[in-house]
Order: C-alpha cells, then sequence, then structure tokens
C-alpha cells in the first residue's frame, strides 16, 4: 500500500519495525483489543487525525486502530519528540505520517496541516493543536468531524476554555482524565522517563543533588517519588495550598520558587503553567544548575530570558545546552527546554502507554458508535471504559482481585445498618 507522507529518512524503517515489535511485545491489553477490532472492524471507513508523539507506542495504537479499519493521518505533537525510525516503518506500511525529530515551527505546522487536509472524522490529540488548527483555520472541517480525544492535561485546559467560552465545535472526550490513564501515566509514565531524559542527556548522579520538582500535580508527584528513589534531596514549589500540604506531608520540603533557586542542583518543571523558571530565578542560581522541563509545552522555563542573561551558549552533550551567564556562571538546558522525557529519552514506558492507547482505542471505538449523541464539550470517558482497561491491565500482569459477595454489595448500597 503507498500512502502520501514526509519522514525523516525512510531507510530507517526496520529499526522502526524492530522498535515497534518490542512495544507490541510489552503492550498486551492493546493487542487484545486490536484482535477484537480486526474482527469487528468498528472503525470501518472513519478517518483519523492524529497529532500524537511519534512513538514506537503510537505506532501500536495507529496500528490498532488501522486493525479496526480506520485510516489514519499521523503528525508528531512536538518538534522534537518523533523518533525517526518508527515514522519511516509507519510509512513503510501504508499510514499518511508527517513527523521527524528537529521540525522547525514552520514544518511542525506544515504537518498538521497535511493532517487537517485528511479531512478527518474523528482527531486524537495531544496539547490541543489539531483541534485547534481546524478551529482557527480550516472552521468548515470542523463540522464533519464527529468527536476528538485528548490526551493530555495542558490539551485539556485549552479545549476546557474552548468550551467555556462555546467556540468548541465539536465534543471532545477527556482521556487524560481517566483514572487508568492519569494515575498511571502522569505519574510512573512521566515520573520514571524524566528521570530517563535526565539521566541520558547528563549521565550525572542524582544521589545527594538537590532536585527541584516545580508543580506537585500527577507528573510533579510521579518525579518527585523517582527523584527521591534515587537519592536526590527533593524540594516541590507549589501555587495550591492542598498540593503544597501533600507534598510536605509526603516527605518534601516545600519552598517558593524564589528560595528554591539558590539551593537547586537540578530543576524540573511540571505545571502546565507559564513562566514558572524565568531570569529573575535564573539569576539566583548556583554555577552548573541543571533546567529541564516536563510539561507539556516549551514555555515552562523562559528560554528567551536564558539567552537574554548569558553571553554566550553551547552544545556540550546531546540534549545538552550550556549557557554562560554574564557573570561567568553556567546553566545547563536540557532538551530545548520541551519535554525532557521525550527529547531525551524514549518517552512513556510501553506498559503505562498500553492503558493511556487503550484508553484512547475504546473511546474511538465509543465515538464511532455514539460520538452523533455527544453535546459540543468536554465530555470523560465513560466509566464502564475506565474499569475496563484496569481490568485488562490487571489481567495482562497476572494479577487476581477479589469480587463483592452479595451481603458486602447490599451494605454498600443501604444506609440503615451504623453502630
Ligand atoms: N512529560 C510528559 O510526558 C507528560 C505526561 C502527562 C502530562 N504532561 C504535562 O505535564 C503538565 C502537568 O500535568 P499534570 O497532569 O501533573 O497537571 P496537574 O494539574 O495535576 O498539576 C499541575 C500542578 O502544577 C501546579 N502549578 C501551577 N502553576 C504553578 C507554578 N507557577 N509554580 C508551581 N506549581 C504550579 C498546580 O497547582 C498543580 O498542582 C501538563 O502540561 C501536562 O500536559 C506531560
Amino acid at each position: 500500500m503507498s500512502a502520501d507522507y514526509k519522514v525523516k529518512d525512510e531507510r530507517l524503517f526496520e529499526d522502526g519495525l524492530r522498535s515497534i515489535n518490542w512495544a507490541e511485545a510489552h503492550m498486551p491489553v492493546l493487542i487484545t483489543i486490536r484482535r477484537d477490532f480486526e474482527k469487528r472492524k468498528p472503525l470501518k471507513d472513519l478517518r483519523f487525525g492524529a497529532c500524537l508523539h511519534v512513538t514506537k507506542e503510537t505506532a501500536v495504537l495507529v496500528r490498532t486502530l488501522i486493525a479496526g479499519g480506520a485510516d489514519v493521518a499521523l503528525c508528531g505533537s512536538n518538534p522534537l519528540s518523533t523518533q525517526d525510525d518508527v515514522s519511516a516503518a509507519l510509512a513503510r506500511e501504508g499510514v499518511h505520517v508527517y513527523a521527524w525529530r528537529g521540525e522547525s515551527t514552520e514544518e511542525y505546522y506544515w504537518c498538521l496541516e497535511k493532517v487537517a487536509d485528511h479531512k478527518p472524522r474523528i482527531t486524537l490529540d495531544d496539547g490541543a493543536d489539531l483541534v485547534s488548527l481546524i478551529h482557527t483555520k480550516h472552521p468548515q472541517l470542523a463540522d464533519q468531524v464527529i468527536a476528538g480525544t485528548e490526551e493530555t492535561t495542558s490539551g485539556l485546559i485549552r479545549l476546557r476554555s474552548m468550551a467555556n467560552s462555546g467556540t468548541l465545535k465539536y465534543p471532545i472526550i477527556a482521556v487524560n482524565d481517566a483514572y487508568s490513564k492519569y494515575l498511571f501515566d502522569n505519574r510512573y509514565g512521566t515520573g520514571q522517563s524524566t528521570i530517563d531524559g535526565i539521566l541520558r542527556s547528563t549521565a550525572l548522579l542524582l544521589a545527594g543533588k538537590n532536585f527541584v520538582v516545580c508543580g506537585y500535580g500527577w507528573c510533579g508527584r510521579g518525579i518527585a517519588a523517582r527523584a527521591k528513589g534515587m537519592g536526590s534531596n527533593v524540594i516541590v514549589t507549589e501555587v495550591d495550598p492542598l498540593r503544597a500540604l501533600e507534598a510536605a506531608l509526603d516527605g518534601f520540603r516545600v519552598m517558593p520558587i524564589q528560595e528554591a533557586a539558590k539551593v537547586g542542583d537540578i530543576f524540573v518543571t511540571a505545571t502546565g503553567d507559564v513562566s514558572v523558571i524565568t531570569k529573575k530565578e535564573m539569576e539566583r542560581m548556583k554555577d552548573g544548575a541543571i533546567l529541564a522541563n516536563s510539561g507539556h509545552f516549551n514555555v515552562e522555563v523562559k528560554v528567551d530570558e536564558l539567552e537574554s542573561i548569558s553571553r554566550s551558549k553551547k552544545t556540550v552533550r546531546p540534549s545538552v545546552e550550556e549557557y554562560t551567564l554574564k557573570d561567568g556562571r553556567r546553566l545547563y538546558l536540557l532538551a530545548e527546554g520541551r519535554l525532557v522525557n521525550l527529547g531525551a529519552a524514549e518517552g512513556h514506558p510501553c506498559e503505562v502507554m498500553m492503558m493511556s492507547f487503550a484508553d484512547q482505542a475504546l473511546c474511538a471505538e465509543y465515538i464511532a458508535e455514539k460520538g452523533q449523541t455527544l453535546t459540543k464539550r468536554v465530555h470523560r470517558v465513560p466509566e464502564e471504559i475506565d474499569r475496563r482497561v484496569a481490568q485488562m491491565a490487571l489481567d495482562s500482569m497476572g494479577i487476581t482481585i477479589d469480587t463483592l459477595t452479595e451481603e458486602q454489595s447490599k451494605y454498600l448500597r443501604s444506609w440503615e445498618l451504623g453502630t
């Protein structure tokens, strides 16, 4: 089968196939869904437009959608996150893939346009860039879209803002907000892969370092827990009193970023917010401090301000830029301030993406069946899908759990019994 596509180097396809096969071997839930899709073809003749990190795990999702009968066009959701061997393998398999690592902003939007050209009936987003492009540049396409899904917290912030202002033109399922997604992907996935990105790029010791985590949400919790496990002294900065309190009772030091700036050795932002580390903080940092971001957009560490206070900049290792400040101090920025776990490592482990993408695949089927009945707002993942994904993941791990007895079910539904 031949398809329109644009990738960095088609010759990388064999490496890509090996990589996708490795992921498949560790994503049994998605394979179970795929076998079922192959028989029933619930996505038959539906055009999908997907803007997702083009990784080996995403390739397994794309194969699953195609097994269900879908016609998929795919672009990356970040200019630095595409695995070029994987995009080459997908192109070889006939997927309309437009993605390569190191796209310029212009190229990034060109790839998105190609996916919009596919006239999707269902959109899959990670950060809401495709929904946003369709709404701003191609509003006529929105009328044809049945519904979309959104993979991440930052995308949902944008989509809820669109829904609240009455500008959202088609329904969205908030995959990020499924328990089977954020409790595992945001926490354990981002936790492990952020540390992975820092280690692959710097190869430095984490034990004994002051490791500052900005934002104690689901991602921040995972990063803090894993950094602690590596022996770092973890410091948390927050703006929400409940989350700050939780961090304190989890055993972490909590302080304002201005204080943390003076003592931190490694800084990681995971807030979904803007301007979390600015030149005000950078000016207080120690010589050799390392800056990384794991939030969706590259706006958490103010890279333009870092440039403005620096007298020179050079690449000292892959994914590590050394900035020399005017007073001679050096700060190290990882993965250009973009998602460090995808820019400097391979993103979340397969087992975690298995759950997130099982939610995506089952929500795609739900949209194909019931999408026309949904209102133009942001919807929760149906509880039945959420629980099914968790159950399938447990099954794949060989873990069985108890079931309620008749007596227990009755008791849990009643109010009469007390002391
Ligand atoms: N790296 C990845 O692969 C990956 C995976 C999932 C989510 N994300 C992204 O990570 C970001 C965080 O996601 P989440 O699910 O943890 O969100 P969340 O809403 O659970 O947590 C964000 C936390 O940041 C705090 N915060 C906001 N502004 C802050 C500031 N200026 N200083 C300190 N704390 C601040 C909030 O109070 C909140 O507790 C989002 O951009 C999301 O899209 C990245």
